[in-house]
């Protein structure tokens, strides 16, 4: 049986594609504040903003493409059973070619009810207010906010639950509860991070590979040849 290998992406993945990451620009992401576009509260108090912001992401994720990292971790299929859960709200690891993907905070290229968490539609327009779902209700991004629930994350438990090997790839690690997943590995459960700046990881079995997202997958691969 293949081994299972699970890779927790965060925005570094997609940094070599053309999309900013979230902190690395003095807390501001593409020029605003985070407070601001991604809370609900940012929401109720100036929708107009929020979507035109999405609206923006999303335009700009049909100008962007998979780079070398995303499509080497759909390749690794052929070696072993890949789960990526992915922090991102890109569909690049879709483009890539992975074929088992958990969007922990949720999709660009989904919007969903305000009045029905449940009623998650494809979207790949612009968003405006007036757009509403069957009941009557506004639409919104199908995005996790901060302060929301991460529907997700058990899912995702049960996922770091079952890996023999977690790889860790471009994400700071600030955020919860997607930053606690790596405690849910099976003791020694070899764990690697691929950052340029990694965030400081108090669990021994990580190895860090201080490389950016395509340089250091290809680092990965070749360790990863050792242990077949
Ligand atoms: N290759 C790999 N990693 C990179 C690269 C690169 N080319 N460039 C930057 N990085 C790393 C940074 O060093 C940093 O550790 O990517 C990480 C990006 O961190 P964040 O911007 O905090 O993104 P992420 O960890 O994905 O954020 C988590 O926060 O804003 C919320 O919901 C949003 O999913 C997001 C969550």
């Amino acid at each position: 049986m293949k081994q299972h290998i699970v890779v927790l992406t965060g925005a570094g993945i997609s940094a070599e594609s053309g999309i900013k990451t979230f902190r690395d620009a003095d807390g501001l992401w593409e020029g605003h504040d985070v407070m601001e576009v991604a809370t609900p509260q940012g929401f109720k108090k100036n929708p107009e903003l929020v979507l035109d912001f999405y609206n923006q992401r999303r335009r700009q994720l049909q100008t962007v493409q998979p780079n070398q990292a995303h499509l080497d971790l759909a390749a690794l299929e052929k070696t072993y059973n890949v789960t990526i859960v992915t922090q991102n709200v890109d569909d690049l690891h879709e483009r890539a070619g992975s074929n088992a993907i958990v969007h922990l905070h949720g999709e660009l290229r989904k919007v969903r009810s305000t009045g029905n968490p449940e009623a998650i539609t494809p979207w790949d327009q612009d968003l405006h207010l007036g757009d509403l779902c069957k009941q009557g209700y506004q639409l919104r991004p199908h995005i996790v906010w901060f302060g929301e629930d991460v529907p997700k994350i058990e899912a995702a438990i049960e996922i770091c639950q079952t890996a023999d090997i977690l790889v860790i790839i471009g994400t700071s690690m600030q955020v919860y509860p997607a930053a606690g997943l790596l405690d849910y590995t099976p003791k020694n459960t070899p764990i690697y991070y691929i950052d340029p700046k990694p965030a400081s990881v108090a669990n021994k079995a990580v190895t860090l590979i201080q490389k950016s997202a395509t340089e250091g997958t290809k680092v990965l691969l070749d360790l990863l040849k050792d242990k077949i």
